[in-house]
This record gives C-alpha cells, structure tokens and sequence, in this order.
C-alpha cells in the first residue's frame, strides 16, 4: 500500500524534533552537528532570537493579506536586496523552483518585447539544478529528472560544465540567454572559477544575452561574500534567489535590471503567497544580519578554518576522502568511498552531512557555526572515516 506521505525522498531513519544554533536534536535525544542546515538553507542556525523574534511579532498582527493590497513588509524586503545588489527590481516567491520559473519567463518576455520571440533557447549546463518544476527539470536536463516526465518544455541547450568554447560555439540567433549556478549545489560542489565567470559575462555582452545566475544554494551569504558573482566582480542580469533568504521560512525571490524586468507588466506574473508579510518580516531580519560586512567576514574566517581542517582530514584519511572542493561555507568533500556510506557513518557520529553528485558529500553548516563547533564538526568526520575504514 502507498505510504500516506507519497514516498518521493529517500528519507534517513531520522526524526529530528528542536534546533538550537548548530544542533538538531533527535526524538531519543541525540544532539547532532548540523553542517546541512536544511540544505543551506537554516542560514542563522535553527532558532535564531532575531528570526524567533521577527516571524513571532509578525505573527501576531498579520499573516496575510494577498498581492491586491501594499505590502510594506514586502516593500521594506525588495528596498533592502535593491540597495545590497545589482538589482533594480525584485518579485518574491516561495521556493527556489518558482524563482527559475519566472527568471526562465522573464527571459522570453523580453526577447518577445523586443521583437524577437524566436530567441527562446536558454543555455544550460551539465550537473545543474533549478529546481523541480517542469521548466527547472528540462532546464537541467538530467535524465534522472527528466525520464517519464516528457513531453519536455522546449528551449534548452545543455552544454558541459563550464565548456566556454562550447558555449561560444553554440551561441546561434535562437539563444537569448544563459542559466548557471556560480557554484553548482546538488552537482557536486562545483564551483565556476572567476576568471571564467568574467569571461561568461563577457560573452553574454558581446553577443547581447541575458546572464541568469541561479543562487539559490550558493546566494545568501554562504560563499563569504552577500551573492557568490560579487567575487568575480560581475553583475547578473537576472537572479535566483531563495533557501538562506528566508532562514528556514520559505521565501525565493528574483532580483533583475530594470533593462531584463521592463517586460513583467502588470498582470504578466503572480503568486498567492509570494512576499507575504510572514515571509518577509523574516527575510528582512535575515538580510540586516547577512548582509553585514562584519558577520559576511566571520563567514570567511570561518570558512577558512573549516577548509584548513578539511585538508587535514583528506590526508588523514587518503581511502575515504579525495579532495575538498568548493568555496566559503559551501564546501564538499569529494570521497573515494561512496558518499551515502560516509554519510551514513557520519550519522552514527552524530553528524549531519548531505549527498550530493559525483560522490561528494555536502557542508553548509549555519553561516554562524562557531569555532568550536568547526573543530568538533572535523572531530566527528574523523571518527565517522575511521569507522568506515574498520568496518
Ligand atoms: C541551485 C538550486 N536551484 C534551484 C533549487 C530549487 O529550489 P527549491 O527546492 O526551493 O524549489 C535548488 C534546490 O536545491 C537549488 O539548489
């Protein structure tokens, strides 16, 4: 008989019932190291005062009222990402899936405004995830995602990863734009190397395409700097934001030029939920924090130290671990044992990692993991690989 739940996760006998900073606490009673918060998405920890604080005031004057009326929660929200980025405009949405929605519909709005509505094809690349939907599935690609889910939404070219003499090959009078994750999340921890960034944004110019960045997994804090382009010095057209904006609340949005948005009129978009005051009264307690300059250095201090120990434990443990890859608080551990066993042994050591393609286990711990917790999340690794190997 189907489960009540319809059973599309392979779930970890896991049943976690309180958060505290960087620990989940399990019904038994074990308290585990989180370095998956939520998969990057319990930013500030589970439970931080400022977001309790923030979705409980906001809970007992308004949960709700819809996008017919103004919302100054929402306004406060969309002014504060406005004056931290590139942007000049911003829609909030629920999830990282409905963000590629829309950047993938804003996109062919304004090739269609401007008299070419031919330019519909958005270039994609091998590894990447935007989400479930059926535009964010054909946008990837994958065949693990796309099998028995077809007739697929046309539009995409898949290219390599990172393949920038592909892309220049396949740049034709039907592409108008260009869809990557600065760091590829669920790919692997796969982070694009600046000077290619530079390079995509180059392109993107020279033949006049629209560049959307994909932060939802990397966006946020989570590589040291507010949105992971700013280390390339570079600015997106349009981008996907969701997962560490919200804290744990859900809450995505897309950030975009005025020149990329100027299509998305009245009556061209919507959402029922999309920036309610909930949300974004715990959006807005989120960015004052993150986007601090003070507390995106702590992140990098800390990231520093997290990759140092990393490196240790690679050369301590040369059967388990093939190398440390990724960048800030967004770090994987490429593993010569197979992932979901490292990640099984970490459980047995009360910590949490989480899986990700071309067997690498995932660390996005809270941007406010402390020292401490860094040493004793490295600890538990170490047990969990000594644990593998002896078994
Ligand atoms: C890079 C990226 N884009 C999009 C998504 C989809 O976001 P959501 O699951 O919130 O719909 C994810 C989720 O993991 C992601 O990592």
């Amino acid at each position: 008989m189907i489960p009540s739940v319809l059973p599309t996760y392979n779930r970890a006998p896991l049943s976690f019932v309180k958060g505290e900073g960087s620990w989940l606490i399990e019904a038994d009673g074990r308290r585990f190291l989180d370095l998956g918060a939520g998969i990057a998405v319990n930013a500030l920890g589970h439970a931080h005062p400022a977001l309790v604080k923030a979705v409980t005031d906001q809970a007992q004057t308004l949960w709700h009222v819809s996008n017919l009326y103004q919302i100054p929660q929402q306004q406060a929200l969309a002014d504060k990402l406005v004056a931290a980025t590139f942007a000049d405009t911003v829609f909030f949405t629920n999830s990282g899936t409905e963000s590629c929605e829309l950047a993938i519909k804003m996109a062919r709005k304004y090739w269609f405004d401007k008299g070419q509505p031919d330019k519909i094809d958005i270039v994609t690349f091998e590894g990447s995830f935007h989400g479930r939907s059926s535009a964010g599935i054909a946008a990837a690609g994958s065949e693990k995602m796309t099998k028995g889910f077809g007739p697929l939404l046309p539009g995409f070219v898949h290219l390599p990863w990172g393949d920038m003499d592909a892309l220049r090959g396949a740049i034709t009078d039907t592409v108008g734009a260009v869809l990557i994750e600065p760091v590829q999340g669920e790919g692997g921890i796969r982070p694009l190397p600046d000077a290619q960034m530079k390079e995509l944004r180059a392109l993107c110019d020279a033949h006049d395409l629209l560049l959307i960045l994909d932060e939802v997994q990397c966006g946020v804090g989570r590589t040291g700097r507010l949105f992971a382009h700013e280390w390339a010095g570079i600015d997106p057209d349009i981008m996907m934001v969701a997962k560490g904006i919200g804290g744990g609340f859900p809450l995505g949005a897309v950030l975009a030029k005025e020149k990329a948005a100027a299509g998305m009129t009245a009556g061209t978009h919507g959402s029922t939920y999309g920036g309610n005051p909930l949300a974004c009264a715990v959006g807005c307690a989120v960015m004052d924090i993150v986007a601090e300059s003070d507390f995106l250095a702590e992140v990098n201090r800390k990231a520093g130290q997290l990759r140092q120990a990393l490196e240790g434990l690679v050369a301590a443990h040369p059967d388990t671990f093939e190398a440390v890859r990724g960048t800030g608080l967004m770090l994987g551990l490429k593993c010569k044992a197979t992932n979901l066993d490292v990640v099984n042994a970490a459980y047995d050591a009360e910590l949490i990692t989480v899986p990700a393609a071309d067997n690498v286990i995932r660390l996005l711990p809270p941007l406010t993991i402390s020292a401490e917790e860094i040493s004793e999340a490295v600890a538990r690794l170490d047990r969990a690989a000594t644990n593998l190997e002896s078994a």
